[in-house]
């Protein structure tokens, strides 16, 4: 990269990413059911509505920015899952895409378990009333407070992620007098085809115990010397935003032949194999996500094979699902404030949030959708960014986007997609105040988690 000044052509680092639509669609009304939640519509007005409750009601009782969840596709999805996947296989919802308490009162209710990854994710977990057996703890640096939180609260497993941990998840279960589950989480050695900063299964990062060299062989005997360890399965997570199952199919079998080893070595055979989440959803009419029941058969067909190869009985499987479930659930409502065309570029369009409500636009380059959701218009396309109000000029949230020309301050604008990882990645930068999540269902809208206020962070900051 250089890093010497020099001036700016028109279209400086400005392409359109390789395969990005570059025409505008034919109806910049229609909203694609693929990457809009299940209950969105268009009503007679014109206008989006959502749960029953139109856009324009949702702006001006809860303000923008927001983020709307629509709950009957969210327990939709888990149901979707739970079915997909049967009674002989656990779905756990990955809390870091998005967690709350009314998320895990519903996750309860749909018969999913639940993966966190810090001691104040299994807090909310806890405090909402999700019983600790079908809690997973994950994380590869979990502080010894964390841990100790974790087995005396009684969690159905914890996930090793090194050598140092074996040694402090047996101290704590020792001191507790519990005998912990746990699984191994191991590095089986695959690129997924993915972003760098969300691929976790090639070995040179910081998740897991390598396959290679013998490591995760490693681990296994030294947990199976701790008599206060039960070691139950073999955990692997390849990445995130992944359409491709042959990712999977490497794992699988790196996972079942460790397995084969561990029977072969020990005469034991691990009754669980975790395979993960990183399932990928639609954020453009480009995407093209499988369907649960298509995952559930294609990875249980993978397992059966592989299992039947090694002469393995079949392990009990669990998948760790975040984006594939919540992605979709949500949108993010801004109100445009400025619009400004840039002669022969495009036109910004700037809201009231930003990559402090959405930084997968500017962290992985993520694409996006958009459309204008409070009223219908019948103007030419025109081709837009949508930025928000911070101080940088990265602060995109979706960087290519056809809106009707006649876009105008006071619009209601939405992104689908933004169920998994915008909540959860929020920031303050700015001193913005992390907007709210308001689901919405059957004419109702609930906060179920509020905007924040002034007050919270003047409270914060202690002087
Ligand atoms: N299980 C484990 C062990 C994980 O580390 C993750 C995600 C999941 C399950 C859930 O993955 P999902 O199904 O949601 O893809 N912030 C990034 C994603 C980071 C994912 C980290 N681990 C993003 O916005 O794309």
């Amino acid at each position: 990269m250089s890093r010497s000044a020099h001036p700016a052509g028109p279209r400086h680092a400005d392409v359109l990413p390789e395969g990005h639509y570059s025409a505008p669609p034919a109806d910049l009304n229609h909203l694609d059911p693929h990457v809009w939640s299940r209950t969105v519509t268009r009503n007679d007005d014109g206008a989006v509505e959502v749960g029953g409750i139109d856009v324009r009601d949702l702006a001006a009782e809860q303000g923008t920015p927001a983020y709307v969840l629509d709950e009957a596709d969210f327990r939709a999805r888990c149901r979707a899952w739970r079915a997909a996947f049967g009674k002989d296989a656990d779905v756990f919802y990955a809390g870091k895409a998005f967690l709350s308490r009314a998320v895990v009162r519903w996750l309860h209710e749909e018969g999913l378990d639940l993966d966190v990854c810090s001691g104040t994710e299994l807090a909310v977990a806890l405090d909402a009333g999700m019983p600790a057996d079908r809690i997973a703890m994950h994380g590869n640096n979990k502080t010894p407070a964390e841990i100790d939180r974790a087995v005396a609260a009684g969690v159905g497993r914890i996930v090793l992620d090194s050598f140092q941990e074996i040694v402090r998840v047996a101290a704590a279960a020792e001191r507790h007098g519990r005998r912990q589950r746990v699984q191994i989480r191991v590095t089986v050695g695959v690129e997924a085809h993915t972003h760098e900063f969300i691929a976790t299964a090639h070995e040179d990062q910081k998740f897991g115990i390598p396959l290679a060299g013998g490591q995760a062989a490693e681990a296994v005997r030294r947990v199976l010397k701790l008599e206060s360890l039960e070691l139950v399965g073999i955990h692997s997570h390849i990445g995130s935003q992944i359409f491709d199952m042959s990712g999977f199919e490497v794992a699988a079998r790196r996972v079942v032949g460790l397995l084969g080893e561990i029977r072969d070595e020990h005469g034991v055979q691990l009754p669980e194999i975790d395979l993960g989440g990183g399932l990928g959803i639609a954020y453009t009419s480009a995407d093209d996500p499988a369907e649960p029941h298509q995952i559930a058969k294609s990875l249980t067909e993978i397992v059966t094979r592989e299992c039947e190869a090694a002469g393995l009985d079949l392990p009990r499987l669990s998948v760790e699902p975040g984006r594939a479930i919540v992605g979709p659930t949500a949108f993010t409502l801004y109100e445009v404030g400025t619009v400004k065309p840039l002669e022969g570029l495009r036109t910004y369009v700037s809201v009231d949030g930003g990559m402090s409500d959405n930084i997968r636009t500017a962290l992985y380059d993520a694409e996006y959708s958009v459309a204008l959701v409070s009223r219908r218009s019948d103007a030419e396309p025109m081709l837009s960014r949508v930025v928000g109000k911070h101080c940088e000029s990265g602060d995109i949230v979706v960087r290519d986007a056809f809106l009707p020309a006649d876009l105008a301050p006071g619009d209601l604008i939405a992104v689908p997609a933004t169920g998994a990882y915008c909540r959860s990645m929020a920031s303050n930068y700015n001193h913005a105040l992390r907007p709210p999540v308001v689901a919405v269902a059957d004419g109702q809208a609930r906060v179920i988690v509020r905007r924040e206020t002034e007050e919270d962070l003047l409270r914060l900051d202690v002087g």
